[in-house]
């Protein structure tokens, strides 16, 4: 550019910005761009640009408008102790993560949050904010550590109470003070607790200890609020307008013809998974991978233990054929009869907010009661090797398996297993989409 902008054209570029990102982004980008090269040393600029792109990418709903953005407001933020404004700061800033979380940039939003905690270190919502990007990463330890500081300074803040609790429950298995820091947090009503997975990790840690009558209050409360579709569906994926029941006889799915076609195979089905579980008994039955990326290659091959902190005595293993709508190749290759006849059953190999997995259950075992994440789903469950005394509640009603054949429920309904039979119990499970969601709908589903 052959023109030289002045520090007055910088500083009216940066009130019109907003102005110009609506109208003139283009040109406006342009003039950013340069004012940064000419003027190195001052912020405004950056602001500038990453306003604009916050603009475009709320526009046009494009990442790589909100990358851009995140990394002019990164360069902004860079000149902390010389911006004097501190609200913009923060502003900024929290713009900033905000775009970071979405985008899945949780390690360096923690130092955003990091810069923000120093300097507004009187502000507990501060490091509460935080501690939420900790926990979206299942960084436990680290929440605990910063919880504990800020309750010392901060005992009665809500969040805080909140987050201590759920921290405690998740990561400690503490039901006792896990129940006793959620109710206080969650009763403050403070900004930020009135969350579905607040409400669930309560009821769960009173259904645990115990407390039917205290978890059925709280399931409750959280149903009125509408965070989840009912007292007894709890799930947190939803859809509107679906049949929500218990348990669905065959014909009701839609998919009797599926289904049929899938158990008329199952001893085929029963010998596939059973030849891996033996090679799985001789090299991995204990060694099962215990992180909990559930669509990686990293757990092809053998059965792994339940990872959701379900198990509340026994044993409990699972082997991943497709999650999320998507084929484990490996897995597969161990199963194939198993796995052509899902893929011939589209709504189920497509699933995106499902798994078709073995689950194999020692004698002993409790899973707690507990909701699937979705409503969009339903779950069948094919008897393999069924010995006496393995059952599951499914709100009020008690199912057992047969051997060959299936059983559908709505798992985001609450469920419990227990066995105390005296040999493994052996299951195929296959989610499939509702059969009341339309095709758009299911194209628009995200993944869980
Ligand atoms: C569940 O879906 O939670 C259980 O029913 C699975 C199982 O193996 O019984
Ligand atoms: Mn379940």
């Amino acid at each position: 550019m052959d023109w030289l902008p002045t520090w007055t054209m910088l500083k009216s570029c940066a009130e019109l910005q907003l102005h110009a990102a609506a109208k003139h982004h283009g040109p406006a980008l342009i003039i950013y761009a340069e004012l940064s090269k000419r003027f190195p040393d001052r912020a405004e600029p950056f602001l500038g640009q990453a306003r604009i792109y916050e603009y475009l990418a709320e526009k046009h709903n494009k990442l790589q408008f909100m990358q851009k953005s995140v990394e002019a407001y990164k360069r902004y933020l860079a000149f902390n102790e010389l911006l004097q404004n501190d609200k913009e700061y923060r502003k900024s800033a929290e713009s900033c993560i905000q775009h970071m979380r979405t985008l899945g940039y949780f390690n360096p939003a923690l130092n955003v949050h990091q810069m923000l905690v120093n300097r507004f270190p009187h502000d507990p919502d501060q490091r509460n904010q935080l501690v939420l990007t900790l926990l979206m990463i299942e960084r436990y330890s680290d929440a605990k550590i910063w919880l504990k500081v800020s309750l010392q300074q901060w005992p009665h803040n809500g969040l805080t109470l909140t987050l201590f609790g759920y921290v405690l429950k998740m990561y400690d298995s503490d039901y006792a003070q896990a129940a006793d820091y959620l109710q206080r947090g969650i009763d403050s009503r403070a900004e930020g607790t009135q969350e579905a997975r607040f409400f669930l990790a309560l009821g769960e840690s009173y259904e645990r200890l115990e407390l039917a009558e205290n978890a059925s209050i709280v399931y409750k409360r959280g149903a009125q609020l509408k965070l989840y579709p009912s007292q007894h569906q709890r799930s947190v994926y939803n859809q509107p307008n679906l049949r929500a029941r218990p348990i669905w006889s065959l014909p009701e799915t839609t998919y009797a013809h599926h289904l049929r076609m899938i158990s008329a195979h199952w001893r085929i089905i029963r010998d596939e998974s059973l030849g891996m579980l033996i090679d799985a008994n001789a090299v991995a039955w204990s060694g099962g991978s215990s992180d909990d990326d559930d669509h990686g290659g990293g757990h092809e091959g053998y059965f792994r233990n339940e990872n959701e902190n379900l198990l509340a005595t026994g044993n409990w293993k699972e082997l991943l054929l497709f999650s999320r709508g998507e084929r484990h190749a490996k897995n597969c290759q161990r199963a194939p009869t198993t796995c052509w006849l899902i893929e011939q059953f589209k709504a189920a190999a497509r699933c995106r907010r499902g798994q078709v997995k073995f689950s194999v259950m020692q004698p002993g075992t409790h899973v707690w009661s507990h909701c699937g994440p979705t409503n969009s789903r339903l779950r069948a469950h094919l008897g393999l090797i069924v010995p006496q005394k393995a059952r599951m509640r499914v709100v009020n009603e008690t199912l057992t398996w047969t051997e060959g054949e299936f059983i559908v429920f709505d798992d985001s309904f609450e469920h419990e297993v227990w066995h105390e039979g005296e040999k493994v119990r052996l299951i195929l499970i296959v989610d499939f989409w509702h059969p009341d969601l339309t095709e758009q709908q299911i194209s628009s589903i995200t993944k869980i």
